[in-house]
């Protein structure tokens, strides 16, 4: 070979790696409902460690120009065959269910040098586990791929005409998913039937795994889709299609839910001004209390604006009103305390939970061995616009009364929260859970969760199928913070068991005794009031950052694509 044309093959190899070579080795099958899913088996290493269990990885091909990402990971300690099956999808709207997986209760997790470690906190542990990464554009879902850069000063998607990667564009050259707004859903009740197809689609070409009870858990955003995707399952299971699967619905479980925008809009002046948290913060000054109050309560202000969205049910009136609340009333905190919106012990940037994983999602490697057809984002500022043109978030979307048809339905509904959240914090989750009215819910107390540690990590109120769960010392990802207390929660919802003590089969004359609100107060000692360096590490035992590194230096390893974090960002 002569070298001008090794040279140039050189760089044109180069110039490719940018972007992420479509696999060639996916298998097909016709899942129920017709869907049509793809998938490969993911090798040992890439995330599960044991070569005795397996992993796939795949898509389901809901609409054309819609395909939605999974990755299953078979349950650890009994035959797969025989174990329960369980969802985890992240919320945002937007966001990446590779959040749940690395950061949360996977069963991997990377560390800073992009080595894969083991995760003994995995639900796996106790489930079959399937990360679907929902709707169509969020992290591994495509619409249509395109070889591109992102223009810097309109944030648009330009595409490139060959692998070459011009030097303008920076080190934006990459394989992004089309950013078509019609090419994915814009609100929770429209993304629901994509959501009922991703499933059957897997069912069908992996009925081993789907043999047995189907769960449901996220978080966030989750708190919109959870109630109104399981509803719908519910409403698709009793029309008896031809070719559909019965999905076997038992629980749906959400970890710092967005339900409903108007309790808990004003759960953000409960949280840090009146009644405040449980960490003695009191962070705002007489005239910061006073504005924040106005910009709730005045006239034609936020929750004003939230009552006109649900009365007149406009996109613009309910996009208008977000805005709104967002920017005069969530933003408060952000604006005042420079504090992590979903961990207020820490100051932003804050290095937890870790992010390392989206680099390592990155790789030429990984992207092969899941059979990736884009770059990773973590969030899709696609969809993120699309929930944004309709208002999704202002509105309560039927959450609620969906999540009183599934109780009704004999659905074990279990909603718990991390108390160190602002941004869907556990005063707004409790008003929520009171909301809900579960039948004997007003007459049970909160009572302590008994875990195999010994140590009190929160308390429960439960009354028959339905529990709200307060989660002392921890941020919104609560997995991450309080890995066995959330494994514990999880296992017993799903077995149906108190979520108490994990002893007692439920029944719908259960109810917990106690007091009629969770008095456990933190005080400040885990509040930390300096920057911490990025690659510092938190303590579960402690509830805080191993060394308190007062440095600003910022070391977060994001994808330059998974940069921006959104509102609901988890
Ligand atoms: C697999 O499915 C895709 C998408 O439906 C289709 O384009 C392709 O031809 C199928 N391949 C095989 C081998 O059946
Ligand atoms: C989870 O399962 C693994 C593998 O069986 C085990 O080593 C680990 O101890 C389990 N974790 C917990 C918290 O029980
Ligand atoms: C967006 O998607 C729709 C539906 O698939 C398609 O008709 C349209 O051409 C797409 N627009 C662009 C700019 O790709
Ligand atoms: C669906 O099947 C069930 C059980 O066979 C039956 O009770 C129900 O009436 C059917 N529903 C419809 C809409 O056909
Ligand atoms: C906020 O606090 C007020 C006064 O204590 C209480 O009436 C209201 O229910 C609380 N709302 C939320 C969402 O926490
Ligand atoms: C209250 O706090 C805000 C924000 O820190 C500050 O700008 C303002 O000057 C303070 N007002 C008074 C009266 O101290
Ligand atoms: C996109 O994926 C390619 C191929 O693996 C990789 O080389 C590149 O660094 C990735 N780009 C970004 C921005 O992460
Ligand atoms: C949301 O999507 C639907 C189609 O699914 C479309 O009719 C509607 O115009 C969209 N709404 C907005 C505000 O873009
Ligand atoms: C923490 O609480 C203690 C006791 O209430 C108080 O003396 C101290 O000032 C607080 N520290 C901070 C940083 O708020
Ligand atoms: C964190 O990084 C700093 C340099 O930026 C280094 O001095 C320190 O040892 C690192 N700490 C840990 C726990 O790795
Ligand atoms: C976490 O804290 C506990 C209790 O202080 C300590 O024993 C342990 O070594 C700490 N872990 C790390 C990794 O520093």
């Amino acid at each position: 070979m002569s070298s001008s044309i090794l040279s140039l093959l050189s760089v044109l190899s180069v110039a490719a790696a940018q972007f992420v070579s479509p696999p060639t080795d996916l298998i097909n099958k016709t899942g129920f409902a017709g869907i049509n899913v793809r998938y490969k088996e993911v090798p040992t290493g890439i995330c599960e460690l044991d070569p005795n269990l397996k992993s796939y990885s795949g898509y389901a091909d809901v609409e054309d120009d819609q395909h939605i990402f999974f990755w299953f990971f078979e349950a650890r300690n009994m035959d797969p065959s025989e174990a329960p099956l369980t969802v985890w999808i992240n919320g945002g709207p937007g966001s990446s269910s590779m959040i749940g997986l690395f950061e949360e209760n996977g069963p991997c997790r990377v560390d800073e040098n992009g080595v894969v470690y083991n995760n003994p906190y995995s639900w796996s542990n106790v489930s079959n586990m399937l990360y679907i990464d929902h709707p169509a554009q969020v992290g591994f879902s495509y619409s249509t791929p395109v070889n591109g850069y992102e223009d810097s000063s309109t944030g648009l998607i330009i595409s490139l005409p060959d692998l070459t990667c011009p030097d303008y564009a920076g080190d934006t050259c990459a394989t992004y998913s089309y950013p078509n707004l019609t090419s994915t859903a814009n609100s929770t009740v429209s993304a629901a039937p994509s959501f009922w197809k991703t499933i059957q689609g897997f069912m069908g070409a992996f009925p081993q795994y789907s043999r047995h009870g189907f769960h449901f858990s996220s978080e966030s955003y989750g708190g919109h889709y959870g109630p109104v995707f399981n509803e719908y399952i519910e409403e698709q299971n009793a029309k008896n299609i031809t070719g559909a699967h019965q999905i076997k619905l038992e629980t749906v479980l959400i970890g710092n839910g967005w339900y409903d925008p108007l309790l808990q809009y004003q759960a953000y002046y409960n949280f840090t001004v009146s009644p405040g948290n449980t960490y003695d913060y009191d962070p705002f000054n007489a005239s910061v209390k006073a504005q924040f109050y106005n910009n709730l309560y005045g006239k034609g202000n936020c929750v004003d604006q939230i009552k006109d969205c649900a009365a007149r049910g406009l996109d613009a009136v309910c996009a208008a009103a977000d805005n709104f609340c967002a920017n005069l009333v969530e933003n408060i905190y952000d604006i005042y305390l420079g504090r992590d919106e979903y961990d207020m012990r820490e100051l932003t940037p804050d290095p937890f939970p870790y992010s390392y994983y989206t680099s390592y999602l990155n790789t030429p490697e990984l992207q092969a061995a899941i059979g990736a057809y884009q770059n990773f984002s973590t969030s899709s500022n696609a969809v993120y616009t699309a929930f944004t043109a309709t208002g999704d978030d202002n509105r309560e979307a039927g959450t609620i009364e969906a999540l009183q048809k599934l109780i009704k339905q004999g659905i074990n509904v279990v909603l718990f929260a991390g108390d160190a959240d602002y941004n869907c914090n556990w005063l707004g989750n409790e008003a929520v859970a009171t909301e809900v009215n579960a039948p004997g819910y007003c007459n049970a107390g909160y009572t302590d969760i008994v875990t195999s540690d010994c140590i009190v990590h929160g308390q429960v109120k439960q009354s028959g199928y339905f529990s709200f769960a307060r989660i002392y010392e921890s941020g919104h990802e609560v997995p991450f913070y309080q890995p066995l207390a959330a494994l514990e929660l999880f296992e017993r919802a799903i077995n149906g068991m108190d979520i108490a003590t994990g002893k007692e089969k439920l029944s719908t004359g259960y109810i917990t005794k106690g007091t009629p609100t969770s008095e456990y107060r933190e005080g400040n000692a885990t509040m930390v009031f300096e920057v911490l360096a990025g690659n510092s590490t938190y303590n579960t035992t402690t509830n805080r950052p191993d060394v308190v590194e007062a440095t600003m230096r910022r070391e977060l390893k994001r994808g330059v694509l998974g940069g921006k974090k959104f509102k609901f960002g988890a």
